[in-house]
């Protein structure tokens, strides 16, 4: 297991999945992590919808998706992972994004940790919110009164790539 600041350090988004499935506990120990952040008020209000790759549902998703932009794709969007896990959260309220990022992020942290694959995706918000918003919140089990946040994919990597790149100078300013 990785200490924190080598976890940070050394993730970056897997965009490439082998087939075999990552464990039941190395499954649990990442939903354990969302769980585990922090939240605003400590309201606990977000929700992990979590989906085998393989789900008939995320296959419609993709076409969705595809059907929105146009065109066509050599992956799925969730790059053939074995689980995909939704989180969302109530919508209206002012924290649902918030507390559903710091979790994605917790989760990616807790994968890179434990040596695995993950990708944070936000592509199929205008799917998951638009038309078929409640057939698809049915399908993936998301409750009443949620609506979408964000998602993450997660299995053991068949691709690696370098952590990006970033500038101190660009972002950072000390008062
Ligand atoms: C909120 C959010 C949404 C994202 N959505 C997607 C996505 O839909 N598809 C994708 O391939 N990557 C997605 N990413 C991954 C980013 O592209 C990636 O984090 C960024 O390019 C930096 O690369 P790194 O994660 O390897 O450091 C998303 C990341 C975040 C934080």
């Amino acid at each position: 297991m990785k200490d924190v600041l080598k976890a940070i350090e050394e993730r970056s988004s897997t965009r490439g999945y082998k087939e075999e499935k990552i464990t039941k506990e190395e499954l649990e120990a990442v939903i354990k992590a969302g769980l585990q952040a922090p939240t605003a008020a400590n309201r606990q209000e977000i929700y992990f919808s979590v989906i085998e790759g393989t789900n008939p549902y995320l296959k419609e998703l993709h076409e969705d998706l595809l059907k929105g932009r146009g065109g066509s794709s050599e992956h799925n969007f969730f790059y053939e992972a074995p689980y995909l896990i939704i989180l969302s959260g109530p919508e209206g309220f002012f924290w649902s994004a918030v507390d559903a990022g710091i979790a994605v992020e917790n989760m990616a942290l807790a994968a890179e940790g434990l040596g695995l694959g993950s990708l944070i995706l936000g592509c199929i918000k205008d799917v998951m919110t638009g038309e078929k918003k409640a057939y698809y919140n049915k399908a993936f089990g998301i409750p009443e009164g949620n609506v979408y946040q964000v998602a993450f994919a997660v299995g053991y990597k068949a691709v690696t790539k370098e952590p990006h790149e970033y500038s101190e100078e660009k972002n950072v300013t000390f008062i």
